[in-house]
């Protein structure tokens, strides 16, 4: 066995330059830099292609609502004149459920066109539903290889439940325990097969995420007329965010502030056959957020499209419990009964509305689907199964992996901001780091490191002259 794998990963350029259907070499500027332009732009679709291509595959358009039963909520606990205005992108309109059909439709499109016979994605979350969908209405062959269990053979139902949703799509799903086989057989998949791999971190991807911002801003404008001041995003591999918040600059709205948001799973790792089943989020978590952020790099792509990052304002982060809690108001007050992912997010703008002037606009861009084991209560149950107190009372108790506090008031939904400079630091030591020991940044290397950190030149040389120190 291992020498079928070390024989197949030592294949993986070969392998992945025809599966990717684009050839990333010719981006490469240095070891640390390339030119992240053009690889976004060599797939040649312009935005209006992208709305049109999924349009015609039943996705985007959704409904951008207000919610003015949580606004006033807000207003009832926050100081006089704060309560900012919060809307909602119901993503969860899309055809299979998620803000994850807008990824997957211009991979789906660009393997139709370049005549692949189908597509290959690994993902135990939304994206294989959305993949699925779209191949089928695509008339292509998919299959979906998914990280489902744990070594005693269980699985978190909100992984389950997605198995069931891509097999009722007609994709075959290639069930795996947690571990490092995942990258592995799925080259094997795609040397066998032939099939584009529809990697969540391609540039078709993460360009097809764009339409989403371009739209919330234009529907914002028509609103309330201008686009918003925030809009929040669940954060977790990085392409929510990217992909947003280009959009949004498409559409002009360059002083809207963007954040991220992402339930805090500290201390649990994700790689871990004990930590998988005892957290109660499949996505949306600390745990892919930090990573992915601080080296975007780490993905099934030579050069990820998302790279988070360069877009966030401001990361915010929640606890389990308070979006269970946020899950249960938006049903109560607003009719709205979603899935954990988009109410990470509605958690964190509850928090950050309270703070903002009445006058502020706060979007929440996506909700999503739910439904048996993406349900909180299928959630719920299965964290006591596995051994995590489950309690009311004041969220700050919680201890991911061991508890989870849900609120008694709504005025205990309080986000904390993660530390972007940390961040920041960590994603240069990393550059440094894989580009090997000794190299010299270039002036180049500098500039994309700061237009990567979303900073400025000085600061990116302050943090590679205090590494050196250290
Ligand atoms: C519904 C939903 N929202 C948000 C996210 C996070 O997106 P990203 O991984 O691009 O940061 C995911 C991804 O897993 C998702 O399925």
């Amino acid at each position: 066995m291992a020498g079928r794998t070390e024989a197949i990963l030592a294949r993986k350029g070969e392998i992945m330059k025809r599966a990717l259907g684009m050839d990333y070499a010719q981006f490469e500027r240095s070891p640390i830099a390339f030119d992240y332009e053009a690889m976004m732009a060599a797939h040649g679709y312009s935005l209006d292609e992208i709305i049109r291509i999924q349009l015609a595959g039943g996705v985007g358009k959704t409904p951008l609502l207000e919610l003015r039963n949580l606004t006033d909520l807000i207003r009832s606990y926050a100081e006089p004149g704060h309560g900012a205005r919060l809307f909602v992108k119901d993503e969860a309109a899309n055809m299979a459920g998620s803000f994850k059909d807008r990824r997957a439709s211009i991979s789906i499109h660009a393997a139709k066109e370049k005549g692949y016979a189908g597509v290959i994605a690994a993902t135990s979350g939304n994206y294989g539903a959305a993949v699925s969908s779209q191949a089928a209405r695509a008339s292509l062959n998919c299959i979906i290889v998914q990280e489902a269990f744990d070594s005693r053979h269980v699985g978190q139902p909100e992984i389950i439940e997605k198995s069931r949703i891509c097999e009722a799509f007609g994709a075959e799903v290639v069930q795996l325990t947690v571990g490092p086989e995942l990258f592995s057989h799925m080259l094997e998949l795609l040397d066998e097969t032939g099939y584009l791999a529809a990697s969540l971190y391609s540039a078709f991807g993460i360009s097809g995420i764009e339409s989403l911002g371009w739209e919330l801003a234009e529907e914002m404008t028509a609103l309330t007329g201008a686009p918003p001041t925030h809009v929040v995003v669940t954060h977790a591999g990085g392409g929510n965010t990217t992909g947003t918040a280009r959009g949004l600059r498409r559409a002009g709205a360059t002083s809207t502030q963007v954040v991220s948001a992402s339930v805090d799973l500290s201390g649990l790792h994700m790689a871990s056959d004990t930590d998988f089943n005892r957290k109660s989020f499949t996505t949306g978590h600390t745990g892919f957020g930090v990573p992915f952020a601080t080296w975007p790099d780490r993905a099934d792509v030579p050069r990820n499209a998302a790279r988070a990052l360069r877009y966030m304002d401001r990361y915010l982060t929640v606890t389990q419990g308070e979006v269970f809690y946020v899950t249960e108001a938006m049903a109560k007050l607003e009719g709205l009964e979603r899935g954990p992912s988009g109410n990470t997010a509605m958690a964190a703008a509850m928090s950050l509305a309270r703070d903002l002037p009445r006058d502020a606009t706060v979007v929440v861009q996506e909700t999503e689907y739910t439904g048996a084991g993406k349900h909180h209560w299928a959630q719920l149950n299965f964290a006591r199964a596995n051994g995590v107190e489950v309690r009311a009372g004041d969220p700050t108790e919680s201890v991911p992996g061991k508890s989870i506090v849900i609120p008694e008031r709504p005025e205990q939904i309080r986000a904390k901001d993660f530390d972007l400079g940390k961040m920041r630091r960590s994603y240069v030591r990393n550059a440094l780091a894989h580009a090997g020991e000794g190299y010299a940044p270039t002036s180049e290397d500098i500039e994309f490191l700061a237009a990567d950190t979303h900073s400025d030149a000085e600061s990116v040389e302050a943090i590679i002259a205090a590494l050196k120190e250290a």
